[in-house]
């Protein structure tokens, strides 16, 4: 296999030589307005979606496999979910009062997931898991957190540092001593880093299904001794469903009958709409009461606004059991067709349900695996397949059998071509 250098890259990517040009993205810096949308110096423009289907500035038709990382869980533009977005709009888009809609919303949140009986929302999901590690700081009085290598939990100055030392930049060393990062299903290192100074840590935060790592889940062993850790020693177990909770009704944790203290989500949530929120026993939760004595300072001037709600109210309803089924047997189709095809050139479909990440296992080091992935985006965009820049497909409700072969065809195509 090649390695990518600027000159294969090139000869590989013509497509992606018609978007260099100035196109007005010098207001923004490096010519992105949102960091994770870049997949080199320029980017083609989205200006329209409708159910599984994308188009571009210059017309380009995409399968949407994106999904805005993975939340359009029911295409672009679902009738039911822009209708219930009218409709809450049209009386009025945020409030400085509750509204009915977040009552709503709440219940089919815990409905979900099971032992979890209270929700606080938030604008993202870095706001979500920023806000489990202060709850789980400010109720245990302590101020370390252990985090997992490579697991990605937003950008918020506790959970970045397992991104390695670039994403410490701007992160004081005080804090960054705070947080403890262990390697994967690492139940050793776990163990070794709370054995000295238990009383230090406030919580074990953890993803049932990292992506950045190549979506694995860690094992039963890991994520009961991460539980029992915290029984012994009065920490809180945050598990961020950020991702995960498109794969089953009450996302990882309940499909693993997990206890967690604290439960943190977003993306679909929100029906495509800024979304975040924390869902926790009330033992937790009950530190967020603003009429408490002395509560935890929390803000957030557009959080549970209506028309976010209204939007995440219809998307929960139209997400029943039959669809999570479909969209699993889609993710597993997708899998299976590509698995062969894929290993003949160094790379293997991973992931579950409706989740799949094309990785290439010819390389090792994360940046290598990095710029693969961003040679596989441009070849597949070639190709009319939108994926996120990690090789992440998300399958949506609006697509069948015959959308999933249309895409199989295309990534076998490009990696054919790229190798
Ligand atoms: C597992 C996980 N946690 C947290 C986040 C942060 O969510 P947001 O981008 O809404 O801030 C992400 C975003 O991709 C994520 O994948």
């Amino acid at each position: 296999m090649k390695p990518a250098t600027s000159a294969n890259q090139a000869a590989h990517l013509p497509f992606a030589q018609a978007f260099v040009g100035p196109r007005g993205h010098s207001l923004l810096p490096g010519g992105f307005g949102k960091a994770i949308t870049a997949v080199g110096p320029w980017s083609p423009m989205a200006v329209r979606g409708a159910g599984w289907r994308l188009w571009d500035d210059t017309g380009k038709e995409l399968i949407d496999l994106h999904g805005n990382f993975t939340a359009n869980i029911h295409g672009n533009a679902h009738p039911a979910i822009v209708a219930a977005i009218e409709n809450a709009a049209q009386c009025g888009l945020s409030f400085g009062l509750p509204n009915h809609y977040e009552i709503e919303h709440a219940r089919r949140l815990v409905d979900r997931l099971a032992g979890l009986d209270q929700v606080r929302y938030t604008n993202s999901g870095t706001e979500a898991t920023q806000l489990a590690v202060r709850l789980a700081r400010a109720r245990t009085e302590r101020s370390a957190v252990i985090v997992v290598n490579g697991s990605y939990h937003g950008w918020s100055e506790s959970v970045l540092p397992t991104l390695g030392a670039r994403a410490n930049r701007g992160i004081p060393p005080g804090m960054r001593s705070e947080t403890i990062v262990i390697g994967f299903d690492d139940v050793e290192g776990l163990e070794a880093a709370i054995a000295s100074t238990p009383e230090r840590f406030a919580a074990i935060v953890l993803d049932l299904l990292p992506n950045r790592i190549g979506m694995v889940q860690p094992s039963d062993a890991f994520v009961q001794r991460a539980r029992r850790l915290c029984d012994l020693h009065g920490m809180a177990l945050i598990v961020d469903e950020v991702i995960s909770f498109r794969l089953a009704r009450g996302g990882l944790t309940t499909a693993r009958r997990l206890d967690a203290d604290l439960v943190c989500v977003g993306k679909l949530i929100g029906g495509g709409l800024p979304v975040g929120a924390l869902v926790g026993k009330p033992q937790w939760m009950g530190e967020l009461d603003p009429l408490g004595r002395n509560s935890l300072e929390h803000g957030g001037t557009f959080a549970a606004n209506p028309v976010t709600m209204a939007a995440g109210v219809a998307t929960l309803d139209l997400l029943d059991e039959d669809a999570l089924v479909r969209i699993a047997a889609l993710g597993q189709r997708l899998r299976d067709q590509l698995a062969e095809p894929l290993s003949r050139h160094g790379w293997e479909p991973r992931g579950m349900g409706s989740l799949c990440r094309l990785y290439p296992v010819f390389v090792t080091e994360a940046a290598e695996v990095a710029e693969q992935q961003r040679r596989l985006w441009w070849a597949l965009y070639e190709r009319g397949v939108l994926v996120a820049k990690h090789g992440v497909c998300a399958i949506s409700t609006v697509m069948d059998e015959a959308v999933i072969d249309r895409a199989v065809a295309a990534i076998d195509d490009a990696v054919k071509v790229l190798s």
